[in-house]
């Protein structure tokens, strides 16, 4: 990643320390950079959104926040706290490190609803949506997702499955979210026996 983005992620650090975000971020911006690579988009809009995207967490306290996320919990009032913070600090960090004002605001309002607007705006805001979902099918995720939402992880798998046609935009996210899930499912033994390799 170039040294822009590095700067941009050192300053999102601080506000990436709570619900594992900064390994949740770093996962998901290496998604990102597959996307790009495969669909187009513009980098200079999506890396900056992909790592700065959940900096809201950090105004949502903790017991908070696991009731606006996860399988049976979508208290969006407690979402939107954390896209409307987020935006707001995204945009504080941009001014700081220099970045190119013609491109906050493009970066700036896919980050302010990017959990909550069901389509996306353009492919920049498609590439965000879906590396920020791609990081639930990785093995990483799986190590965390499991235990926060205490559910087991082979059971957690499958209920990804039933995700994939439903949650990602681009063909490279549906063809990423498959191969993933077809390695966590090989891993905790429930891949389907007649399943073919994607
Ligand atoms: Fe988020
Ligand atoms: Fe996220």
């Amino acid at each position: 990643m170039e040294p822009t983005y590095l700067r941009i992620f050192e300053r999102a650090k601080a506000f990436l320390d709570t619900r594992d975000n900064e390994l949740h971020t770093r996962i998901a911006s290496a998604f990102a950079e597959r996307l790009l690579d495969a669909e187009g988009g513009d980098a200079r809009v999506v890396l900056p959104a992909i790592l700065l995207h959940d900096v809201g967490w950090k105004s949502v306290p903790e017991d908070l926040q696991l009731k606006a996320f996860g399988p049976g919990h979508n208290d969006m009032t407690i979402n939107r706290i954390h896209e409307v913070e987020g935006a707001k600090i995204a945009r504080r960090l941009l001014e700081e490190v220099g970045y190119d004002p013609k491109l906050i605001d493009e970066i700036v309002e896919i980050i302010l609803e990017h959990d909550s607007r069901t389509k996306a705006l353009s492919l920049n805001d498609a590439i965000v949506k879906d590396s920020d979902k791609l990081w639930r099918f990785s093995a990483e995720a799986l190590q965390v997702d499991p235990k926060r939402f205490r559910i087991d992880p082979g059971v957690h798998t499958r209920w990804l499955k039933l995700q994939i046609d439903g949650w990602f935009i681009t063909e490279t996210g549906k063809r990423l979210a498959r191969q993933e899930q077809r390695q966590r499912a090989v891993q905790f033994g429930v891949a389907d026996p007649d399943e073919e390799d994607v």
